[in-house]
């Protein structure tokens, strides 16, 4: 039981403090989220997303709440220069957090080469070349933590989003073959899969639908919440300290696993 007036971070040492992590996507959002609770532990985090302004504000918060020095790298993760620049700022991370901003919504025929490249680029293939560029690394020092930002749409594809559903479908399909080659070095890799969680995204893609349907943004997120089994949107701090803890050393056995978080929405059994 967590004695009164602590609380329950205080109380559990992830036994990290003094790794270092790169976490992309990382000014906002659910990559943001991790990037704290991974710096609440005591983790060296190094955040990267295209924009300087926000990425600096966040690495500053950062810092303010953890006491720990966040590194920031202006880059677009989907391009090798981006990830070059990553890495030349955290070459031996013990952790790695991979995330993209997600694709648009829409109908599959308004699609073509050129829009399926970028998806598969965004959410699939920067992914692989960022976990391929660390995990020797992680391998030889006989400890490495991955963590897959990827989408419930993995579990239960999303009708509007099959960009989304196709492509991190691939992601999924490669980590669950490679999780199991390198599980035997301590180094595990695993998807993490949000649900509805409040974010800027969540905002934007509730904001297109809601256009769609000619009703106002605050109808369509009341509706979106009535529609989750929890009657709420996840907070991107509970996907944070879920992150975290996929990163602790207690978390050495949980490999290649899709761990879904959205509240109940879908609806399995397994
Ligand atoms: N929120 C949800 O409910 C939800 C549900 C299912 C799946 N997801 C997926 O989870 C991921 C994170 O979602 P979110 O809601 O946190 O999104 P968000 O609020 O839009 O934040 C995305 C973050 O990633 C950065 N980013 C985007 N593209 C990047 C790139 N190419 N290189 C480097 N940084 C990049 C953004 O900063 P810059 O723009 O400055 O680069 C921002 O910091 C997305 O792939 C999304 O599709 C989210």
């Amino acid at each position: 039981m967590v004695p009164a007036g602590q609380s329950w971070e205080q109380n559990v040492d992830l036994g990290i403090a003094s790794k270092k992590a790169i976490i992309c996507g990382a000014s906002k959002g659910l990559g943001r989220a991790c990037a704290e609770a991974l710096a609440r532990e005591g983790v060296k985090v190094t955040i990267a997303a295209r924009h300087l302004q926000q990425l600096a504000e966040t690495a500053d918060d950062i810092k303010k709440v953890s006491g720990i020095r966040v590194t920031s790298v202006v880059a677009d993760v989907a391009t090798g220069e981006g990830r070059q620049a990553l890495l030349s700022a955290c070459p031996s991370p013990d952790i790695l957090i991979t995330n993209s901003g997600g694709p648009p919504a829409g109908d599959f025929r308004d699609w073509g080469e050129y829009e399926w490249h970028q998806a598969l680029q965004n959410n699939m293939v920067t992914h692989i070349l960022l976990i391929k560029a660390v995990i020797d690394g992680m391998i030889e020092r006989r400890w490495g933590r991955i963590v897959n930002i990827t989408s419930g749409a993995v579990k239960s594809p999303y009708p509007s989003l099959g960009l989304s559903n196709g492509a991190r479908a691939g992601l999924t399909g490669f980590v669950a073959g490679l999780a199991r080659q390198v599980a035997k070095h301590n180094v595990t890799i695993n998807n993490l899969l949000p649900g509805s969680h409040e974010t800027e995204r969540l905002v934007k893609l509730t904001e297109a639908d809601a256009k769609a349907r000619r009703i106002t943004l605050d109808a369509a997120l009341a509706e979106a919440k009535a529609a989750e089994t929890a009657k709420r949107f996840g907070k991107p701090e509970e996907f944070g300290a879920i992150c975290a803890f996929l990163c602790s050393e207690h978390a050495g056995y949980i490999v290649g696993q899709n761990v879904l978080v959205d509240g109940g929405t879908y609806s399995g059994t397994l």
